[in-house]
């Protein structure tokens, strides 16, 4: 584990092989071990950045964050550790932040890969869900926040073949600090739409989605993927909204093969 200190938060991160750079940016309520199915593949023949976003994982909080700030922190990040033009992946969460990334430093990307996720902004009716799960968060800490959310996140598959991979997300989000929570929650009701950025982007873009994916379903990742000209798309089967912890040899080849 490596730690990058930036505005008053201590990151973590893992920084692994060498070749062509790409940074993977996880969702919420989750940390770097999302990638860790993934990660020493993709090492064999890439520099791969693999990082805890503020609050999560084995990072620090600091002054907090929005999608749009944690852009430009990860913007940072590549400048000091002296990257170059890097790849940016992200799940749900990482998604945004990767889409808010290739608006406001379009120069450092050489590539973009959407795992299940949205180009979209909250709708009222999602805002309103975001607001109760504040209240949950607040009231009834990060365990109540991971029921609620546990059962949506895998595919009947994976919850059916994979209780480890239960046992270890749940643990994942009960480590979840609430005041992490809170932050990210607000980030998310609060993020912008990247829609219309999608038809601008002059970059190659591979979209991810999970055959099962409730959260950010396959018509999405299809409606993105017409949207971003000359995108690929690929669907994982027998996983829902976290196809790299649920199918990582699936997820690792699609990478590959757009890395290559
Ligand atoms: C995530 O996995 O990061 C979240 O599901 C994102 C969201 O709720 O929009």
């Amino acid at each position: 584990m490596k730690q990058w200190s930036h505005k008053g938060a201590e990151w973590a991160y893992d920084d692994l092989g060498s070749g062509r750079p790409i940074v993977l940016v996880h969702g919420f309520p989750l940390d770097r071990r999302l990638w860790a199915g993934i990660v020493g593949e993709l090492a064999t023949h890439h520099r791969v950045i693999a990082v805890d976003l503020p609050g999560f994982g084995q990072s620090t909080l600091g002054q907090g964050f929005t999608i749009s700030s944690v852009a430009d922190d990860l913007a940072a990040m590549a400048e000091s550790l002296n990257l170059g033009p890097i790849v940016a992946a992200g799940l749900s969460m990482g998604g945004y932040i990767c889409e808010a990334l290739a608006d406001q430093h379009p120069e450092i990307l050489t590539g973009l890969i959407l795992v299940n996720t949205k180009a979209e902004a909250d709708n009222p009716q999602q805002k309103d869900g975001r607001n109760k799960m504040l209240e949950l968060a607040r009231t009834k800490g990060s365990r109540a926040v991971a029921d609620e959310m546990l059962g949506k996140m895998l595919s009947p598959t994976t919850i059916r073949q994979s209780p480890q991979i239960v046992r270890d997300l749940r643990a994942m989000m009960e480590a979840v600090l609430v005041k992490t929570l809170e932050t990210a929650l607000i980030a998310l009701r609060d993020r912008s739409e990247y829609a219309t950025l999608l038809p601008k982007l002059k970059l190659p873009v591979q979209i991810i989605a999970g055959a099962d994916d409730v959260i950010a379903p396959p018509a999405i990742a299809e409606a993105m993927h017409q949207s971003a000209a000359g995108s690929k798309l690929t669907i994982i089967p027998d996983a829902g909204h976290l196809s790299p912890l649920e199918q990582p040899k699936l997820v690792a080849d699609a990478f590959k093969a757009f890395l290559a």
